[in-house]
């Protein structure tokens, strides 16, 4: 494309304002010829502002069009009344420089922006403003990948002067996982709905994970199946592995963890014997204790989990010691009840959530958690909301629950592709308890999840709550208002120095979008989605 097609219908010399004096290895400097233009701004649109920086100009180069952003703006009169004055009678001495950052280059031939790259500008390359459609053309190219896809309906507008929709592939946002980060009220669930609601609304897939129930309304019953877990969902406990009951009560070490599994396969055979009680082995001969236990197999897996408490305390038992009477019948040890008294006050502290109980029920009048997501991942255009706020807000029950959605997925064989969003993501980090890692499946989704079509969507206000090797594996941020240091240290690789002095000024909704998929940062104000969302801080 040549410069005048760039300028399409207008005469490109309106548009000329110097030539480039100086060149460096990370900008430019060019000269103001034709000062009338700069002072004279009736002729532009009045989202130009020539005064000023952040302004965009096309220069013709031997390489190509390059577009550079303004980021100096400096005059060297004494008396700067004479440039709003508009006197225009320069003396030769006087002079105004800006100074330009090369964003993108369109070779010669090409029709699209792509990376400048190592390639500069050369002395005395003519400068010309840049008109808003040689920017959207700009905007049009940041996108690499999906070229045949069709881009979710705009969900924001650019924060620069030309205001134009965003309207961005799902690939742009999605294909390399998307994490949202920001303090709190700085907008990252309104971001979320506005994106959501593209999605929903476009018949695309998605599986939203709420902790807070803020999302309860947002969307109809016609678009999306909506379950509430301990309310009309259950799940049968045999479903859940040994790892995913730690999980769940966040058990402080390997013997309580040990203990917890020998209480759950004590019920376990309890239930297989058909009895509903719990198992006793204080003064019960050891041999045949083992031998029973021994025969649970691997599909006896259900139990009762009201009795878990009380089966705990049954465990603390030991073998006597060894004497001439060969006595053989386990005996009551203190240590190991003290031991596991912590866990027990923990479990049955969960247990008065009656919510907790009814959803491990296994009630067949509900619905079965698993099934609906086995029936949601085979099916091409249906969408599914979990809300797990009615069982509590421990990290335990939440970081169980995205642990069993995510191996569950990920065991699928044949899935339509979907996007994974879970709000608040921080909540299901490292347990206070231990410090293993809290992510076990989800750290497998986002390495392996995309080859498979599941994309994760996770929003968190400190990206070091989410393990780095799960911050490894996304591509795309959206970048909410952050305060404090280390937050802001840990996102920096993925912005530019511009884009960092403004991570502290943001308003509330405005975003710094950065991604592997696109050319150039976008700084963009997200538009709130007219749907119902709980999340408005109530005034005091
Ligand atoms: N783009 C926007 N336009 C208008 N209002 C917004 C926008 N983004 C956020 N807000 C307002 O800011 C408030 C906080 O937003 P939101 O709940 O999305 O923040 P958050 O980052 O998710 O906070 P938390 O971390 O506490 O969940 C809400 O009252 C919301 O209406
Ligand atoms: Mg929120």
């Amino acid at each position: 494309m040549t410069i005048d097609a760039l300028y399409d219908g207008l005469n490109y010399q309106d548009f000329y304002i110097g030539k480039v004096t100086q060149v460096y290895r990370s900008n430019c400097i060019a000269q103001i010829d034709n000062l009338s233009l700069m002072s004279d701004r009736s002729k532009f649109n009045p989202s130009f502002l020539p005064n000023t920086i952040n302004n965009y100009v096309l220069v013709e180069s031997t390489l190509g069009i390059f577009l550079g952003e303004i980021y100096e703006n400096k005059a060297s009169r004494k008396n700067i009344f004479e440039i709003s004055s508009g006197d225009v009678d320069v003396k030769s001495n006087d002079y105004q420089e800006v100074c330009i950052d090369t964003i993108a280059l369109m070779p010669n031939g090409a029709s699209k922006f792509q990376l400048a790259g190592f390639n500069t500008l050369g002395i005395t390359d003519k400068v010309y403003l840049a008109t808003d459609s040689a920017y959207k053309l700009f905007l049009a190219s940041l996108e690499f990948c999906g070229d045949d896809e069709e881009p979710l309906p705009p969900f924001a507008t650019y924060l620069n002067k030309s205001k134009a929709e965003v309207s961005l592939k799902p690939s742009t946002l999605f294909n390399r996982h998307l994490m949202c980060i920001g303090a709190t009220n700085s907008g990252k669930s309104t971001t979320a709905l506005a994106i959501l609601d593209k999605v929903v609304s476009t018949k695309r897939k998605a599986l939203i994970i709420d902790p807070t129930g803020e999302y309860r309304n947002a969307f109809s019953d016609d678009e999306i199946t909506k379950l509430t877990l301990g309310v009309d969902t259950t799940v049968a406990p045999g479903k859940i592995s040994m790892e995913q009951w730690e999980k769940l009560f966040e058990t402080e070490n390997s013997s309580q963890g040990a203990v917890l599994s020998e209480a759950i396969t004590s019920l376990r055979y309890m239930r297989k014997i058909g009895s509903d009680t719990c198992y006793y082995k204080v003064g019960e001969d050891i041999e045949e204790i083992q031998e029973k236990i021994a025969s649970v197999g691997k599909d006896d897996v259900d139990f009762d989990i009201s009795r878990l408490p009380e089966q705990i305390q049954l465990e603390s038992v030991c073998e006597p010691d060894r004497d001439s009477n060969y006595n053989f019948k386990y005996r009551y040890d203190t240590l190991k009840a003290n031991m596991n008294a912590s866990l027990v006050q923990k479990i049955q502290y969960q247990m008065t959530n009656t919510k907790f109980l009814t959803f491990f029920s296994d009630n067949p009048d509900m619905y079965n958690l698993l099934d609906v997501i086995d029936e949601f991942v085979r099916l091409p255009d249906a969408s599914l909301y979990i809300d797990t706020s009615t069982l509590g807000a421990s990290e335990g029950i939440g970081g169980m629950i995205i642990d069993l959605v995510s191996t569950f997925v990920m065991s699928k064989k044949e899935v339509c592709p979907f996007v994974f969003f879970i709000d608040e993501v921080h909540r299901y980090a490292k347990s206070r308890y231990s410090d293993k890692d809290y992510h076990g499946g989800l750290t497998l989704l986002a390495r392996e999840g995309r080859k498979k079509g599941i994309f994760l969507y996770l929003t968190t206000q400190n990206p070091k709550d989410v393990s780095p090797i799960l911050f490894g594996q996304i591509g795309t941020l959206l970048i909410h208002r952050l305060m404090l240091n280390d937050e802001i240290r840990a996102v920096e690789s993925h912005l530019d120095d511009y884009a960092i002095k403004h991570v502290r000024k943001l308003n509330q909704g405005e975003v710094i979008l950065t991604s592997v998929n696109l050319l150039h940062n976008m700084f963009i104000h997200v538009n709130k989605s007219p749907r119902t969302q709980y999340n408005v801080t109530p005034t005091l």
